[in-house]
């Protein structure tokens, strides 16, 4: 068994003798010392004076770079640069040119700001940003870059300071970069032209385009700009300005702009024309409300502003009823193979071909 731990009495200790004042009655028994403890300082007073410079030299940066970056978006030039209020429709149309490889086409009232806006804004903000980068201009008829373009160009860069040379066709900038602008009698002039410069860049801008040859377009997309911008107030239906609106729709930025949409253009004026010519002229139709032509002649199924209008707002789909068709031609016509489910034509195929025989072999396999 093991052996009982005896319990051993400690001795009393001796009472601990305070020093220092004697501590107020119902307070903690602590005693603090009277001097007084110097606040710990602020973040930024710790910083020696080097990283003091070197951190508002950063904050200066930042803000440079904000500011920077704001002067550098092409729908800011206007204000920025040339002192033009660009209107909602101006700046939507500059934002969508600002992006690179982007197809913008506009189609807009008369006198709605297309020339001296648009293209002198996206022609001068193209050479500002883009050293030794190139811009080719040409519009419907060469009287307009002649006689209006260039003058506007001519008369905003004398307010953009040095390294500006200008002639009756060319502007260059001292960073090397250049406008050129052509009539469109040849199409030759179109070929061979190509992206410049450290960045690759080419802007092509064709003003009035409702009068531009088809052969032009073909040789300017063969060019492949960086970016592309048709424009004009809206002629005929027919021809590859049309088209960008219809059947090559998914390829561009659409823009439609109305003379109601630009506020330098009196209200009083526009109802005047629109008394003089009839709201449902032709004219009015492109002048006024930027719409092309129906021309195409009476007893069509759907005229030309509605089948916009349904473009522009398509409606909702609706799958039911499926029905096929065929424009079956012979002599080489084009023949037509069409599929409808509900209102909404699943497949469309067209072809020529000289013999009967194989088309009716096409179109029962
Ligand atoms: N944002 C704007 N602010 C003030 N005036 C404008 C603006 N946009 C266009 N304009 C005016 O519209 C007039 C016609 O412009 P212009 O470029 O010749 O039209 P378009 O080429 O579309 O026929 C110009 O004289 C210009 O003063
Ligand atoms: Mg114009």
């Amino acid at each position: 068994m093991a052996a009982k731990k005896k319990l051993v009495v400690l001795k009393q200790q001796p009472k601990i003798k305070r020093t220092g004042p004697k501590p107020k009655e119902g307070k903690f028994d602590v005693v603090l010392s009277t001097k007084k403890v110097k606040k710990a300082p602020a973040p930024s007073l710790i910083l020696s004076p080097n990283e003091r410079k070197s951190r508002a030299a950063l904050e200066r940066i930042a803000k440079d770079h904000d500011a920077l970056e704001e002067a550098s978006l092409l729908e800011n030039f206007p204000q920025t640069f040339i002192d033009v209020g660009a209107y909602d429709w101006q700046c939507r149309v500059l934002q969508d040119l600002n992006e690179k490889e982007s197809r913008v086409a506009l189609k807009a009232a008369n006198g709605s700001g297309k020339t001296s806006v648009i293209a002198a804004s996206a022609i001068l903000w193209h050479m500002v940003r883009f050293p030794e980068s190139l811009v080719v201009t040409t519009a419907g008829v060469w009287r307009q870059v002649e006689g209006q373009l260039w003058p506007t160009l001519r008369k905003y860069v004398g307010g953009l300071g040095q390294g500006w040379r200008i002639t009756s066709s060319e502007l260059h900038y001292a960073n090397g970069s250049r406008a050129i602008g052509f009539s469109t009698n040849d199409p030759g002039k179109f070929e061979g032209w190509h992206r410049q410069g450290p960045t690759e860049n080419l802007l092509m801008i064709v003003d009035e385009a409702k009068t531009v040859p088809n052969e032009i377009f073909t040789a300017i997309t063969r060019c492949q700009p960086s970016r592309l911008l048709v424009m004009s107030s809206p002629g005929s239906s027919a021809g590859a300005f049309y088209e960008s609106f219809t059947k090559q729709r998914k390829f561009w930025d659409c823009h439609t702009v109305t003379a109601y949409d630009c506020p330098h253009l009196e209200k009083g004026w526009i109802a005047e024309q629109i008394e003089m010519y009839g709201e449902n002229s032709p004219l009015i139709r492109s002048m006024i409300y930027g719409e092309f032509m129906d021309d195409s002649g009476e007893g069509l199924v759907l005229n030309l502003k509605n089948l916009e209008e349904c473009l522009q707002n398509p409606p909702e789909l609706n799958m039911g009823m499926r029905v096929a068709f065929i424009d079956f031609a012979a002599g080489g016509d084009e023949c037509v193979f069409a599929y409808r489910n509900g209102n909404k034509v699943m497949e469309m195929v067209t072809w020529r071909e000289r013999n009967t025989n194989t088309t009716i072999g096409k179109i029962i396999t």
